[in-house]
């Protein structure tokens, strides 16, 4: 595994890669790797004949209130999955190399980040929508994985892609979760052994929402409501929103009918967790297992 520091350096390595007819995966991620993370490396590993994972602290995507210095940071642990994972190169860029001091030009995200993560965090998916467009001029991948726990985020690199005319392909992954059905996050390493079975009140009121489906609610106030009080009854701390949309333009719904998504954020002591389940009508459910 060759880990590289240098923009131009990561260029001229996968350019060449790229002029030998090889298919590059990428890999984009901020460190402190976890399983979810290690499952897209799989994944590339599958899809392609190279496979670039990258770590980067992004500081444009964490808001004035949002603490940058306090995110994990283990980049020997990190090295020694990707070494174990058979990634085949890892980019490790310096802040200053990635927003030079001039730095000015920012990508306006698109409508799909306005509502939910975008409202209650000012900011972050215009430093994800540039970062991610950054990355994508760097390494010249044919195809870019990312969890789908990140809802949303997936749905503004998605749109970006799309209305800017990035050639490059992304791939949604599943979220891979704990024995106990908890999205993996870095986050939540920051969990106490009394957040612990409370984090897992967001896992619960999805499944809530798709059980309510599974016995003929269709009502969105009523499957946000069953939501809602599996969360209290979890006693997580605080619900950002927990709530039902359109699985692609994230609007809200009044009721669900071929598809729909339910997307919560909520706070479990001083952690801030997401998760998302795709609701199907009972009959697809049992075909499909893709949350
Ligand atoms: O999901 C993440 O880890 C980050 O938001 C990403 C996509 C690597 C951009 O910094």
């Amino acid at each position: 595994m060759k880990v590289i520091h240098d923009l131009n350096e990561i260029y001229a390595q996968l350019d060449f890669v790229r002029c030998d007819s090889k298919r590059i995966g990428l890999v984009p991620t901020m460190g402190a790797l976890h399983e979810g993370h290690l499952s897209l490396v799989r994944r590339a590993k599958q899809d392609c004949d190279v496979v670039v994972a990258t770590i980067f602290v992004n500081p444009t995507q964490f808001g004035p209130n949002e603490d940058l210095s306090k995110y994990p940071r283990t980049l020997e642990s990190d090295m020694a999955s990707l070494r174990l994972a058979e990634c085949d190169f890892v980019f490790v860029p310096a802040s200053d190399q990635i927003y030079r001091k001039e730095h000015s030009t920012y990508v306006d995200p698109p409508s799909v980040s306005t509502r939910w993560e975008g409202e209650l965090r000012p900011g972050h998916f215009r430093g994800v929508a540039t970062i991610v467009l950054k990355l994508f001029q760097l390494i010249p991948a044919h195809v870019a994985y990312f969890g789908r726990k990140d809802y949303q985020q997936v749905a503004v690199i998605r749109s970006m892609v799309d209305d800017l005319n990035v050639p490059i392909r992304i791939e949604t992954c599943p979220t891979v979760r704990e024995a106990d059905g908890l999205a993996m996050s870095s986050r939540n390493r920051y969990l106490s052994e009394q957040d612990r079975p409370r984090a897992l009140g967001l896992w619960r009121a999805l499944c809530k929402a798709q059980s309510s489906l599974n016995a003929g609610i269709q009502s969105v106030a009523e499957l946000e409501a069953a939501m809602h009080s599996e969360l209290l009854a979890a006693q997580v701390d605080y619900v950002d929103y927990a709530t039902i949309v359109h699985p692609d333009t994230l609007e809200p719904m009044m009721q669900v009918g071929e598809s729909a998504v339910a997307l919560i954020a909520a706070k479990v002591g001083s952690t801030r967790l997401i998760d998302n389940m795709t609701l199907l009508p009972p009959i697809q459910r049992s075909n499909e297992g893709s949350n």
